[in-house]
C-alpha cells in the first residue's frame, strides 16, 4: 500500500496572509483524514511564512494517522522535532531563503551531519527519511547514516513525465532497487498531481508513501477537497 499524506503548507499560507485562524489547519488536517488521507504532512520553514513551529504540537495532538514534518535540521528544528516526536521526519537540505525545495541530500558530504542529526531524531522514537536525488551513490550513503527511508525528489520526474514518461523514470527506478536492498522504505514527493501519480505509482511497487501538497490544494479548488483526496487516493491503487 501506498500511504497519501496531504502537505498543508498551502492551507497554511492561506491563513498567514490575513492573520488570523481561518482557514485553521487543525480542522482541515481533521477532514483530510476523515476524507481518506493517510498523512498530514508540514514543512516550517525558518521564515514560517506555511506552517508556523507553534502549529507542530497541536498537529500532533490530533493526527490519528502519521504525521510527517519536513525541513532543515538546524538546532531550533531538532529542538521543536524532538519535542512534538511526530511520526516521522523528512530532513530537507533547504537553505532559508529557498521558494520550495530543489534538491536531495549530498550524503556523501553531508554524511557526518546527517548521521548525528538522524541518531538524535531515533533516539527519540522519530523514523527519518530523506529527501534525495534518484542517484546511486547519495543512496548508499543515506543507508549508511542509518535514515529509515528515502523519499525521492520527483520534480524532475513530474517536469519531464509529460513529454517522455519512460525517460522521466528512469534514474528512479533504476535506483530503488538499491533502496530496496539496503532495507531502506522509499517515499516520493514534490509536484506529484493527478496526471503524473499513476505512473509513479506503477514504475514503483514499493512506494511506501507520497506526500502532495500544491496540486492538491489546488485542484480542491475546483473539485472540493473529499472528491480530490479520492481521486488521489485511486491514482495509488
Ligand atoms: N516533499 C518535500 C521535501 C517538500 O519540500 C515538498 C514541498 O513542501 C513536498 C514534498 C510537496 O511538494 P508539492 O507541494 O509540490 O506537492
Amino acid at each position: 500500500m501506498t500511504r497519501l499524506s496531504v502537505n498543508l503548507n498551502k492551507i497554511a499560507l492561506i491563513r498567514n496572509s490575513r492573520g488570523s485562524n481561518y482557514p485553521d489547519l487543525v480542522e482541515v488536517a481533521k477532514d483530510c483524514e476523515r476524507f481518506g488521507a493517510q498523512g498530514v504532512t508540514v514543512h516550517p520553514r525558518p521564515d514560517e511564512r506555511h506552517c508556523k513551529f507553534s502549529d507542530l504540537q497541536p498537529l500532533k495532538n490530533i493526527v490519528t494517522t502519521e504525521l510527517n514534518i519536513e525541513g532543515f535540521p538546524n538546532d531550533h528544528f531538532m529542538q521543536e522535532i524532538i519535542k512534538v516526536k511526530p511520526h516521522q521526519c523528512t530532513l530537507v537540505p533547504d537553505d532559508p531563503t529557498q521558494m520550495t525545495s530543489d534538491h536531495g541530500w549530498d550524503t556523501v558530504t553531508h554524511f557526518d551531519f546527517l548521521k548525528e542529526r538522524i541518531n538524535e531524531l531515533k533516539k527519540n522514537g522519530i523514523r527519518v527519511s530523506l529527501f534525495i536525488d534518484p542517484v546511486a551513490k547519495l543512496i548508499e550513503g543515506v543507508a549508511k547514516t542509518g535514515a529509515d527511508r528515502i523519499e525521492y525528489y520527483t520534480g524532475p520526474y513530474a517536469k519531464n513525465y509529460s513529454s517522455d514518461p519512460t525517460a522521466a523514470i528512469r534514474e528512479i527506478k533504476e535506483t530503488c532497487e538499491i533502496a530496496i536492498s539496503n532495507g531502506l522504505g522509499i517515499n516520493a514527493g514534490h509536484d506529484l498531481n493527478l496526471e503524473n501519480l499513476k505512473y509513479l505509482k506503477e514504475n514503483l511497487p514499493r512506494l511506501d508513501e507520497v506526500s502532495i501538497g500544491h496540486a492538491l490544494i489546488c485542484d480542491a479548488i475546483y473539485l472540493g477537497l473529499e472528491n480530490t483526496i479520492r481521486l488521489y487516493r485511486n491514482r495509488l491503487q
